[in-house]
């Protein structure tokens, strides 16, 4: 079901200082970057490879406000880690199987996510506490 590791997406309290940090440490590059009202996020996708199986990338993501589930994380937990995506072929179906698994989806119906891709989230309570987004990426 799971394809490849899509990206880390990470929570930082300023999204310039983040790419600054992630440009000049490990030279990776922006290919794009987007504000997500809808989730609350200002965010960016840096390369971190191109691989046969496709493309993975980090993603920073910068809340909107203190109010928004990324907000929320930061005051939480402070800056770091926030979820991982894995790339899959039909999120439709992927859901559907780990749904009739018993997991909990926290979103029944994929919705949108950076770069065109269709993405659902699921409970980080079912998943050793790690929240786990799957990305149907556009053209795979
Ligand atoms: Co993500």
């Amino acid at each position: 079901m799971l394809k490849r590791i899509d990206h880390i997406g990470i929570a930082c309290r300023d999204l310039d200082a983040a790419i600054g940090l992630y440009e000049s440490t490990f030279g990776l590059t922006v290919v794009s970057r987007e504000t997500n009202e809808e989730q609350g996020v200002r965010e960016a996708m840096l390369m971190v490879a191109d691989a046969p199986a496709g493309m993975s990338y980090v993603q920073l993501l910068e809340p909107l406000g203190p109010d928004t589930p990324v907000g929320r994380f930061i005051e939480r937990r402070g800056e770091g880690v926030h979820h991982v995506g894995y790339g899959v072929a039909d999120i439709e179906a992927a859901l559907a199987t780990l749904g009739a698994a018993g997991l909990r989806l926290i979103d029944a119906r994929p919705r949108h996510g950076s770069m065109g891709a269709s993405i659902a989230f699921l409970h980080p309570g079912d998943l050793g506490g790690v929240l786990t987004e799957l990305v149907e990426s556009p053209g795979r």
